[in-house]
């Protein structure tokens, strides 16, 4: 039998850090926003034991190490039941360690789908809370949309959509290590904090220059001088009629929101001839 589901990227329209927790992660309040970049992620059951993992890029990990793998073992774990034997076919379009929680939404979307096949009874809730044994991104890949997300990043509350606009987002070749970012914060005071309330109060509104606006991401405070291209980027799609741009979880993809479509295909362009992965996207 074989099921396929669509593995959707994530942006952050805010990105706020708390404090350090005393099992080493960070106490996060994050805005939330899928859209539709997308991996396809296929799982086909079959009579031998084992699982194996398969992907379109070779340097990923193809057994235990992938995220999807881990995602099927903590399942099984979870809900006590036997092991099937599969194997996991993951086409990606999701830049990877670009912030946009690629990998997270690989693992989800095998757990949604082993949830739906093996255990047709267990609550979405249940699902995000394993989710969260793989990742702290995990239980939000798991329900996806809009939504706030809180403690290490397992606490969900819905939020109402996004209202009707474009984001171009563009991902330059470095990438940057998270938990580096992480240490970051420790070492340097943040010196400003999103206005989470009034993204949520402009999000409830369907006030997208509200939305705009109140894009923030705390980790753009902390980054290391060599991360510069961040900033250009930011510049370059303001330059390009955006409303506003900010940095996606820990990076170092940058997006704009734009009104209107002409004007993002444009910027789209424009990136493309400089930045190698450039995206024009909407939201799910
Ligand atoms: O949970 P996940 O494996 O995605 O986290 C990757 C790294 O990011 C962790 O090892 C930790 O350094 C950092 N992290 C954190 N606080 C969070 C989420 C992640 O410190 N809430």
């Amino acid at each position: 039998m074989v099921h396929t589901e669509h593995a959707y990227a994530k942006l952050n329209l805010t990105l706020d850090i708390l404090g350090r927790r005393p099992d080493g992660y960070h106490d996060m309040r994050m805005v939330m926003q899928s859209i539709d970049l997308r991996d396809e992620v296929t799982v086909t059951f079959r009579e031998e034991p084992g699982l194996e993992v398969s992907t379109d890029l070779s340097y990923l990990p193809r057994g235990e190490g992938n995220i999807a793998a881990k995602a099927a073992a903590r399942f099984f774990e979870a809900t006590g039941s036997a092991p099937r034997g599969m194997s996991i076919d993951i086409q990606k379009h999701i830049p990877v360690c670009a912030g946009m929680a690629g990998g997270s939404s690989d693992g989800a979307a095998v757990l949604r789908i082993l949830g739906r096949t093996c255990a047709p009874e267990l609550p979405r809730e249940r699902l995000e809370e394993i989710g969260e044994l793989v990742g702290s991104d995990v239980p939000y890949c798991v329900r996806g949309g809009t939504v706030l997300a809180e403690g290490r990043g397992e606490r969900l509350t819905d939020l109402p959509g996004l209202p009707s606009c474009f984001l171009v987002a563009c991902k330059p070749a470095c990438s940057i290590s998270t938990p580096e970012l992480f240490a970051q914060v420790r070492t340097k005071k943040l010196r400003c904090h999103p206005d989470t309330a009034g993204m949520t109060a402009a999000l409830a509104a369907g006030d997208l220059e509200g939305v705009a606006h109140r894009l923030y991401n705390v980790f753009e405070d902390v980054l290391p001088r060599r991360y510069a291209q961040v900033f250009e980027m930011k510049s370059a799609l303001l330059g390009l009629g955006a409303m506003a741009a900010s940095m996606t979880g820990s990076g170092p993809t940058v997006f704009g929101i734009f009104w209107d479509e002409e004007r993002a295909r444009t910027a789209r362009e424009a990136l493309a001839a400089q930045y190698p992965a450039v995206f024009l996207c909407r939201t799910v």
